[in-house]
């Protein structure tokens, strides 16, 4: 049976992959950002290595655009190339996929009535690839997972409701849990923290409210499932509504979860860098609140 070993949060710089691409992730001011994730990539030399990460981020106008714009999409390809986002791609492997996990997650979660976007041809940009150079470092020749991409529109408006994805992340739980080959599977939660690229409050940074958002995605608090987009948009940003993808990520983690280790760092671009890796404490598979009927929480935000 697959089952879930961990969750990241992680934001997706587009300048931390560039520094990286250009040997100066030793540098400044690139160093101090970096050494944050020198834990998780020991951590996960040694142990953490997943078999497959679903990696929840968000396209900036590579594969799509404002002629197509899905909520929810789940990459279903063999292999998925890397968007030239103006500057010819990343010089970073190809990213592989897992087609049979894939697919599999796609019909458990349609059939859980999420209506998925399926995606058999993709090219895949800094949302993605950033986190997977963090967390595997520079220069690799083959990415050492296979990745199951999962995209969602925080682009334009309206994005889906942090609740909505935090549920997205419980189907998720449910569709692994029911995959019956024997698969370590990460969540990763991608983008964030506080992050406003444009107008007057451009380079808006507000530690207290990110950090405060750290702190709650620990343990077995619900309370940011009900924060309101105007919340992230006042507080952290026009961008920052990024952050209700790591909504998704700790909807799977199940009930309880234990911080590993943590990371912020200000400034890198004109947005905070956060990251956190997550364990499941208690991995139990919600139920699903359609099908069982007995989850109360979610049975009320659906109703
Ligand atoms: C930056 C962050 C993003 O998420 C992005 O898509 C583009 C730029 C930044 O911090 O500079
Ligand atoms: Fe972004």
């Amino acid at each position: 049976m697959a089952r879930i070993t961990a969750g990241i949060a992680c934001s997706h710089i587009p300048v931390l992959g560039y520094a990286a691409d250009q040997g100066k992730a030793d540098e400044p001011p690139f160093k101090l950002a970096f050494d944050g994730f020198e834990w998780t990539r020991k951590w996960i030399a040694e142990e953490g290595r997943p078999d497959v990460v679903i990696l929840v981020y968000n396209d900036h106008a590579s594969a799509f655009d404002m002629n197509m714009i899905p909520t929810f999409a789940i990459g279903c390809a063999e292999r998925f190339g890397i968007a030239d986002e103006g500057f010819g791609p990343r010089p970073v492997p190809d990213v592989i996929g897992h087609p049979d996990l894939a697919w599999h997650i796609a019909q458990s979660l349609i059939l859980d009535e999420f209506d998925m976007t399926i995606m058999n041809d993709m090219a895949v940009d800094h949302g993605l690839t950033v986190p997977l150079t963090m967390m595997f470092g520079a220069g690799v020749e083959a990415w050492p997972v296979r990745v199951v991409p999962l995209a969602v529109n925080v682009v334009t408006y309206p994005p889906p409701s942090g609740n909505r994805c935090w549920l997205l992340g419980e189907a998720i739980a449910r569709a692994v849990a029911s995959f019956d080959e024997d698969l370590k599977v990460h969540v990763w939660g991608t983008g964030g923290m506080s992050h406003q690229l444009q107008g007057p409050r451009a380079g808006l940074i507000n530690r207290q409210w990110d950090n405060d958002f750290l702190d709650r995605l620990i343990g077995d608090t619900q309370a940011l499932r009900h924060v309101q987009h105007i919340e992230y948009l006042r507080e952290a940003g026009s961008e920052g509504i990024e952050l209700v993808m790591w909504l998704i990520m700790r909807g799977a983690l199940g009930r309880e979860t234990r911080a590993l280790h943590r990371h912020y760092h200000v400034p890198v671009s004109n947005s905070a860098l956060g990251h956190l890796v997550l364990d499941p404490v208690d991995p139990t598979v919600p139920p699903s609140p359609t099908l069982e009927g007995n989850n109360e929480a979610a049975q009320a935000a659906i109703r």
